[in-house]
């Protein structure tokens, strides 16, 4: 029998390309271990997976090191960034560890896990299940409380660049009487 062709999805840089089309949210996940050491690492794969129970999930590459302090706190909260927190989710995708919070204010949640200020809406969960899938590891998490901060509108990446939301109405009066 012949071998197949590859699949073309093989091809890293077509892979990364075509998925970049797909707009996501920017989430910061955070934890923080007994003594209240922040830690934290930016997402676009954070979704809700049921409501009863209540769970939602994210994707962690499988050399994560805020993966690897998730797994031994068992929690974590997911912080929807507004759209005007770009430079903190750049020095929370960059930054080594330590320095991620340096100068971010924040709160505990119910379960002791970073609050950011500023953020739009947050999810705090603690770890149900974590599963091997490729080159990452897939995170659930059992929604424990959760609460929409503020009417900030969020922050999306598209094409490997950050953006603003902005509601169609908004763009229509935009293009028909320039109100915006
Ligand atoms: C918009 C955006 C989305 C990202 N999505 C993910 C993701 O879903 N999973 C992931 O593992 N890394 C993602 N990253 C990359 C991580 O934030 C980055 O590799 C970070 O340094 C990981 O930190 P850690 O290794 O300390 O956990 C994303 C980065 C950006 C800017």
């Amino acid at each position: 029998m012949n071998a197949l062709p590859l699949p073309a999805v093989l091809d890293a840089r077509r892979f990364r390309d075509v998925l970049g089309h797909f707009p996501t949210s920017v989430v910061a996940i955070t934890t923080a271990t007994p003594d209240r050491c922040p830690h934290g690492m930016i997402v676009g794969t954070f979704t809700s997976v049921s409501l009863e129970p209540p769970l939602v999930s994210f994707l962690a590459d499988r050399s994560s090191s805020t993966l690897a302090t998730i797994r031994q706190t068992g929690r974590f909260c997911a912080n929807a960034l507004a759209g005007n927190q770009e430079p903190l989710s750049r020095r929370m995708s960059t930054r080594s560890g330590a320095d991620r919070f340096e100068g971010l204010e924040w709160q505990p949640s119910p379960l002791g896990n970073p609050v950011l200020d500023g953020i739009v809406a947050w999810v705090d969960c603690t770890v149900v299940q974590i599963v091997e899938i490729g080159d990452h590891h897939l995170v659930v998490g059992r929604v424990s409380e959760l609460k929409i901060e503020s009417v900030r509108t969020p922050l999306l990446f598209f094409r490997g660049g950050y953006g603003d939301y902005l509601a169609s109405a908004t763009l229509l009066m935009d293009r028909l009487v320039g109100w915006w």
